[in-house]
């Protein structure tokens, strides 16, 4: 759709309005045509329900009437507000594509190398940001889009298959005749433009576009507040819902309207028992909210060869008190164990980690909004999400050891339920890793190193620069003006030492790199390292070339070494951005912590293609780093994916048991940004 009402950037730049911005129907495929200033009650039907590629179509891009998605000057287009606004829209555009069958990609530069694995990189992400009926969504709503690369046994192919997940808003909002969607289910980030809005309790949409995970055999695509859904690991069709969590009684819903209403009025009055158990009903039969909210981000043990998950439960969102249950699960999908852990706090985790000993959590501190949004979120005149915000009362963060094994085990008296407070209001927004180091003083060293971004900057309801009010999505949030830079996300190391006694000695916080100071986020590691003391964290980054876009969308892979402080970077180019970086093992590695290769999704938006890069992790920083740019077809093109996973072939995957690397001797003192003493 277009949005023609113009925007401008915080310095009153104009912007112009972007063509074709949120809705490839119409540009790249002539069989899936919808008309962008259709009414929405006569589109144009196209006749395919689903819009797949034969394995032989050509790659060149469908005739088009519409207008270019970029500005025509290419490349080398001038730096400019403009310029910067079409390339940030250029990671948001819809495609309603799929593929029948896999399409055999072609490498633009270089080759895959003959010592690269056998396996399928899959990215999870959106593939929708709006409707034939005027509504956009948050990128966060938007429709789970799997792609999917495959790096064929037998030489050195490479074979890109892209799907929808079927989920059930899925289902229901695209129209299995016509291929036309109409979103009905708001979304927590997102309001309707059509449809309803008043008592519309289509809140929650688990769209599973958030995470991706092959384990025991099943292929699952994640979202953070519901079930996974299993796809077939051949075809990518959707299998239906996986049931992680044993979810336990269904409820009968009520009126949904009296429900909230009631809800409303007696939230204030209860004790928080009484309030759960009202909240749970609501929130599962009115909201269809699980009972147990799955979180996105999962944890592979690779010494125990496990799968680690965690829900919480569904008022928790609502309430003061946190419920975690962590499960552990063997390479069969057999629980192994599960661990409830009740917490006196309104927090919000995305993303946590593991260590031998213990799970660790950063509470990210969140409160209610009952008298103003939640209301107006309630009646569907604003997002679902702007119930709440950051909770900036204390000026520390919470971190949380909690027991992974039995209570006490490692001789520890610590209460777990009271947290270790880091110096700063640091949101954390994803862990690269964790590891615990036992001292034969007894005491224990756990370290974490994560993205983490300032209270003063996070902001529920401006994330990507989305404008739910607009449908717009500004960059100028993302890219604040200069001297909040530090707000913005960077990589941290987090250090506390813990005494025998379970006493907290020291916490503190500090860059990882004093060399590497730009915003960074999406840590990756050599996934045999996960849970174990690692030197290496991959990172997406930013080379701060552009004038209006210094911080976000990243540009560069920076590959920070932890224990000397060292950087090396590489950089996409000139209006090309990087997704999610993600550590392959080389095949035959003996099991160096850096032996392997990097993938990284390129995003060149000014010609709207995207590439799979191949870079050598040893050779980051170097001209030699690029092995080898697999073209993704240009009808093909997809936006901005979230997360990735590398599913290693058996016969190719080096064994798990990796070289241990011992901490450096010539780690050097990094500055310290803030420290607590106990
Ligand atoms: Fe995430």
């Amino acid at each position: 759709m277009i949005h023609a009402a113009p925007c401008r950037f915080p310095s009153g730049k104009a912007c112009p309005p972007p063509p074709a911005r949120r809705n490839t129907a119409c540009v790249y495929s002539s069989a899936s045509v919808t008309p962008r200033a259709a009414p929405p009650t006569a589109p144009v039907i196209p006749t395919a329900r689903v819009l797949r590629v034969p394995a032989s179509a050509p790659t060149t891009p469908a005739p088009t009437t519409a207008p270019p998605v970029s500005p025509p000057d290419g490349a080398g287009a001038v730096d400019s507000a403009a310029t910067a606004f079409w390339d940030y829209q250029g990671l948001f555009v819809s495609q309603r594509r799929e593929t029948s069958s896999p399409v055999s990609l072609r490498a633009v530069d270089g080759a895959v190398p003959a010592d690269f694995p056998a396996g399928t990189y899959y990215l999870a992400g959106p593939g929708l940001f709006a409707d034939d009926h005027g509504s956009t969504v948050h990128p966060l709503d938007g429709h789970g889009y799997l792609r999917s690369f495959n790096f064929e046994s037998s030489g050195r192919g490479v074979k890109y298959s892209a799907r929808y997940v079927e989920t059930g808003a899925q289902r229901e909002e695209r129209d299995d005749e016509t291929g036309t969607w109409k979103f009905t289910h708001r979304g927590p980030f997102s309001v309707l433009k059509a449809g309803k809005k008043l008592g519309n309790m289509k809140v929650m949409k688990n769209v599973a576009n958030t995470s991706v995970l092959v384990w025991g055999g099943r292929l699952l695509c994640l979202w953070e507040g519901g079930e996974p859904y299993e796809l077939d690991r051949k075809t990518l069709d959707t299998v239906g819902l996986f049931d992680v969590v044993d979810k336990g009684m269904k409820t009968e819903s009520r009126n949904g309207e009296e429900m909230a209403a009631d809800w409303l009025r007696r939230l204030g009055e209860l004790g928080l028992d009484v309030a759960a158990a009202l909240l749970k009903p609501l929130l599962h039969g009115v909201f269809k909210m699980p009972e147990k909210r799955l979180l996105s981000h999962y944890r592979v043990d690779a010494r125990r060869n496990r799968l680690l998950m965690l829900a919480c439960n569904a008022e928790d969102m609502l309430l003061p008190r946190s419920n975690f249950t962590f499960y552990e699960f063997d390479s069969n999908f057999r629980l192994l164990q599960k661990k409830d852990f009740t917490i006196p706090d309104h927090l919000m985790v995305h993303d946590w980690a593991f260590t031998e000993g213990h799970y660790v959590l950063v509470g990210n501190r969140i409160k209610l909004d009952v008298s103003g949004s939640l209301v107006a979120a309630v009646s569907g005149h604003s997002p679902m999400i702007s119930a709440l915000s950051v909770n900036p009362s204390r000026p520390t963060s919470p971190i949380y050891l909690l027991p992974r094994f039995s209570d006490g085990e490692d001789g520890s008296r610590r209460d777990w339920a009271v947290p270790i407070e880091a110096p700063g209001q640091l949101w954390v927004l994803h862990i690269g890793n964790a590891f615990e180091r036992r001292e034969e003083s007894g005491e224990v060293e756990i370290q974490l190193q994560a993205s983490a971004c300032s209270y003063q900057w996070f902001n529920f309801q401006k994330m990507f620069g989305y404008n739910w009010q607009s449908g717009e999505l500004d960059p100028s949030f993302m890219n604040p003006k200069k001297g909040r830079q530090s707000l913005l996300p960077h990589l941290v190391k987090m250090s506390i030492r813990v005494d025998g006694d379970g006493n907290c000695r020291q916490c503190s916080v500090r860059q990882v790199s004093d060399r590497w100071t730009r915003p960074a986020d999406f840590p990756a590691i050599n996934p045999a390292f996960s849970g174990r003391d690692n030197e290496h964290v991959y990172v997406g980054t930013t080379s701060g070339a552009r004038r209006f876009l210094p911080h976000f969308p990243f540009d560069s892979v920076g590959k920070i070494n932890c224990s000397d402080g060292s950087v090396a970077t590489w950089s996409a180019g000139r209006r090309r951005f990087l997704g999610e970086p993600i550590f392959v093992p080389r095949k035959g590695s003996a099991g160096g912590e850096d032996d392997g290769y990097i993938l990284v999704v390129e995003y060149a938006v000014w010609m709207s293609r995207c590439y799979l890069v191949i870079l050598d992790a040893r050779n980051v920083g170097r001209t030699e780093a690029v092995v080898a740019r697999i073209e993704v077809p240009k009808d093909l093109n997809f936006p901005l994916g979230f997360h990735g996973f590398w599913e290693g072939r058996t016969e190719d995957s080096p064994s798990q048991e990796c070289q241990h690397h011992p901490p450096s001797s010539s780690s050097i003192s990094l500055p310290l940004v803030a420290s607590r003493n106990y």
